[in-house]
This record gives C-alpha cells, structure tokens and sequence, in this order.
C-alpha cells in the first residue's frame, strides 16, 4: 500500500521524504489554512519539488467552469499534480472534462461505495473516502474500503483507493488489510506507527547495556 502525507507543512513532507517512505502528498483547503505567508501555488510547488509522486490540489469552486479553471491552472504548476474535486453532480462533470484534457483528479469527500463507483467511471484515478469521519457518526468507515476495493477490483476499473481522514495507526493496518490501494495519513500518525514502547525500551537498554560493556572493557584495559 502506498503512504501519502496528509499535510501542507513542507517540514513535515521533507522529514517524512527523507524516512524513504513517502510516495504522495494530499493536501486540502483546511490542511493549506495552517500555512502562513506563502500562496497556494508555492505551497504546491515546493511539495512536488520534494515528493515526486502524486499531490493533490484541491479546488473550491462549485461550479463546472470555476472547477475546470482552478484545476487547469493547478495542473499547469507541476507534473505530478492530481487536481482534487469533491463528490457532487458539478464535480462528476468536471472529472469528466478533466479526463478528456489528460488532467489527473482524486475525488474527495467520498462516503460511500457509490459514490466511489461514480467517480471511477466519470474519471477519477483515485478515489477517497473519509474513514474517520465515517467513524465520528458512528459508522464504520473501513467498510466503505472494503466494498470499494472489492467493487474496483471485481469489475478490474483502473482507479486507485485512497484511504482518507486517517486518525489513527489502527486506520492504516485495517487499510491496508482491506486491500486499499493508498492511505495519506497526518504527520502525527506516521510518527505514531514509528514508534512501539518496546522499541523504544529496547533501544534505551542495548544503549545502556553497551556503555556498561564499553566501561567494563576500559577498566579491564587500565588492568
Ligand atoms: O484527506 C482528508 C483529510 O484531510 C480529512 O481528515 O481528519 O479532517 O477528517 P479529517
């Protein structure tokens, strides 16, 4: 399964890049909101100058020709933009367009199975359901992978799933078990799967272990 950062914060995109471990970035309107003084477009070109895999950008207008206008501009910034389209009548017909231009999207704000078909078939390359979102009403939200994958996979369509509103490290296990083909995961998350309280034990006593056993043999040198 791939590993996308859900972020706008270029420290976090660099740290993660660096790990080895990063083959995307999504970004959003709230994500880009926590960014002080830098436009959208540089924001954008510095992730895609780090991260050579897909970045999403995200447009906000409503209507198909706004949402055609914002997008071509965003494709134009890099290669490796996916421009971001939310679920709705207007952004199907978008979608659409934007296949027929070359122009890659991942549509977002995806809550259910159907809604994930629809966008595979008007052109979306990724699709992305919003788990934790699901879960904050009291759905499950990991079923909506589980039947999308199962539906993309039955009927062989190209587009990829993309695991969204991503919480916690349990989320990316049950992701990747549920055959997702992506998960974008917070900053905060990537750090949590890092870490175990047994790993991290662990390396505290070989460090200890190994300057007892360094001490041991000065002492014994010293004679
Ligand atoms: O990728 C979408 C994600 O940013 C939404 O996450 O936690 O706001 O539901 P959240």
């Amino acid at each position: 399964m791939k590993l996308f950062l859900d972020t706008a914060e270029i420290d976090e995109i660099r740290t993660v890049n660096a790990w080895g471990v990063l083959d995307g970035v999504t970004t959003n309107p709230t994500l880009f909101s926590k960014i002080k003084g830098k436009t959208y477009d540089e924001v954008l070109q510095e992730i895609c100058a780090i991260n050579k895999g897909p970045v999403s950008a995200e447009v906000v207008a409503d209507d198909v020709d706004g949402m055609l206008k914002e997008g071509r501009h965003f494709a134009k910034l890099a290669d490796n933009i996916y421009v971001k389209v939310a679920m709705s009548e207007n952004g199907l017909e978008a979608m659409n367009r934007f296949r027929a231009e070359g122009i890659k999207t991942n549509c977002t704000l995806i809550f259910s199975a159907n809604q994930g078909l629809l966008a595979a078939k008007a052109g979306a390359s990724l699709l992305s359901p919003f788990v934790g979102r699901l879960d904050d009403i009291n759905e499950e939200g990991m079923n909506v992978i589980r039947e999308l994958v199962e539906i993309i996979t039955i009927h062989e369509i190209e587009a990829e799933v993309l695991t969204a509103s991503v919480r916690h490290p349990r989320h990316v296990t049950d992701a990747a078990l549920a055959g997702s083909h992506i998960a974008t995961l917070p900053f905060k998350v990537f750090q949590q799967m890092v870490h175990h309280p047994l790993t991290d034990k662990g390396i505290v006593q070989f460090k200890s272990d190994w300057e007892t056993a360094r001490a041991a043999i000065a002492a014994n040198a010293k004679g």
